[in-house]
């Protein structure tokens, strides 16, 4: 351990929130903060909307604010950890983090991939380090990974599971045949799933999560509105509902009869012409697969990659614990003087204008008149 301590101010108390800051203060787990190569990790502030009720819950007085702009431009803060979530106000603050030179450490999907190009402008003029593995597979490893130790690969292809919520709707659709409304009732009476599902529903949190891979894996910020997430339509020049909203028992029950699943499954590939190919789409999976028997709020996301060949990581995509653990590798990492996530790949400060197209081959004609790719 090196150095003056490194001070370290949240932005948020929530799920994810209370973990970070709460792993400061328990004595075991503070010790895993002070890298034996880097400087000591120590809690300085942490911003919440509702002082009072932070403090009912435990929270010690003296960190507790609620200014999170007066933490950020702290001349006694020197990391900023955003686990607010949404748009705003947390881009203006990490863009002012960022260009004040400090240190940001974000789980905010949403943020990325939205402001990817502006935050990664932002980090690389000042040179402030801007990691973000918690955003996509919560406890997963997979950003780190993907761009540091497979940095020698081409990246030819990406899939995954990224969304919990969706797959443990799907896997009780399969397992008890459920109906999507009634599976969705029960997803969000076990706290799976939000009062207002459709950022995971309709496939918005996954697109967030795969315009992350897809900026790491080629060097492109895609805008999130481009990636397909309606399926194509038997007979019809429409597309079908977003995300898995328009998934009928019937289509679980055809795909089973094919020895199949259907998972709301986010892909990319790069074309040899240079084209993106993505969709955030509900895939009919073989059920024998690593892909397929990945259930509940499990998540999994596989690689293709030369020279390595196939990569997986798979484990616990959400939840405060899981979820916590990726936000303090990253902070860890900092306070080894590690880079951004992206380390040591390309500038990819634009958007992608290239045009993304929906992943194109064989498919399952489904009850409901969708047509669901099906997966190798
Ligand atoms: N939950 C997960 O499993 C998970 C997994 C991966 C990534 N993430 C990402 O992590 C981030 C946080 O998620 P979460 O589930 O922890 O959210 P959450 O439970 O809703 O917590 C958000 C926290 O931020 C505070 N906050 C929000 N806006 C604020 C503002 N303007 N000023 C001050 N404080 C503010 C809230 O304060 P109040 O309570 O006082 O409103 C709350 O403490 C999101 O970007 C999410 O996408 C979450």
């Amino acid at each position: 351990m090196t150095g003056a301590p490194l001070r370290v101010g949240v932005l948020g108390a929530g799920t994810v929130g209370r973990e970070v800051v709460g792993a400061f203060l328990d004595g075991d787990r503070a010790a895993r903060l002070a890298p034996a190569d880097g400087r000591p990790l120590r809690l300085a502030g942490v911003a919440v909307r509702d002082v009072d009720r932070a403090r009912s819950a435990g929270l010690p007085d003296a960190l507790l604010t609620d200014a999170p702009a007066h933490l950020v431009a702290s001349p006694d803060v020197d990391v900023i950890v955003e686990v607010m979530g949404g748009l705003e106000p947390a881009r203006t603050l990490l863009l002012g983090a960022l260009s004040g030179g400090k240190a940001v450490v974000t789980a905010n999907k949403a943020l990325l991939a939205t402001h990817g190009p502006e935050l990664e402008a932002a980090a690389r003029g000042s040179g402030a380090p801007l990691r973000f593995e918690a955003s996509v597979g919560g406890g997963i490893p997979v950003l780190s990974p993907l761009a540091a130790d497979l940095a020698a690969n081409r990246v030819t292809s990406l899939r995954g599971i990224l969304n919990g919520t969706t797959n443990a709707i799907l896997t009780a659709m399969a397992r008890e045949g459920t109906a999507y409304a009634d599976a969705l009732a029960e997803a969000q009476a076990m706290g799976y799933a939000e009062a207002d599902p459709t950022a995971d529903v309709e496939g918005h949190d996954a697109a967030a999560k795969l315009v992350i891979l897809l900026r790491l894996a080629f060097g492109a910020w895609v805008d999130p509105t481009a990636i397909p997430r309606r399926p194509a339509v038997r007979d019809s020049a429409s597309l079908g509902a977003p995300g898995i909203t328009g998934v009928t028992a019937e289509d679980v029950a055809a795909a089973t009869d094919h020895g199949r699943v259907l998972k709301l499954v986010a892909s990319g590939r790069r074309r040899e012409d240079g084209s993106l190919e993505a969709g955030v789409l509900p895939t009919a999976v073989f059920g024998a697969t690593a892909l397929g028997s990945t259930d509940g709020v499990q998540n999994r996301i596989e690689i293709e990659a030369e020279p390595v060949g196939s990569v997986a990581f798979a484990g616990p995509g959400a939840g405060g614990g899981a979820t916590s653990s990726a936000v303090l590798g990253d902070l860890v990492a900092i306070a080894r003087g590690g880079a951004s996530t992206w380390a040591g790949l390309p500038a990819a400060v634009g958007r992608w204008d290239g045009g993304v197209s929906a992943p194109a081959g064989p498919a399952l004609a489904a009850p409901s008149g969708a047509c669901y790719p099906l997966a190798e």
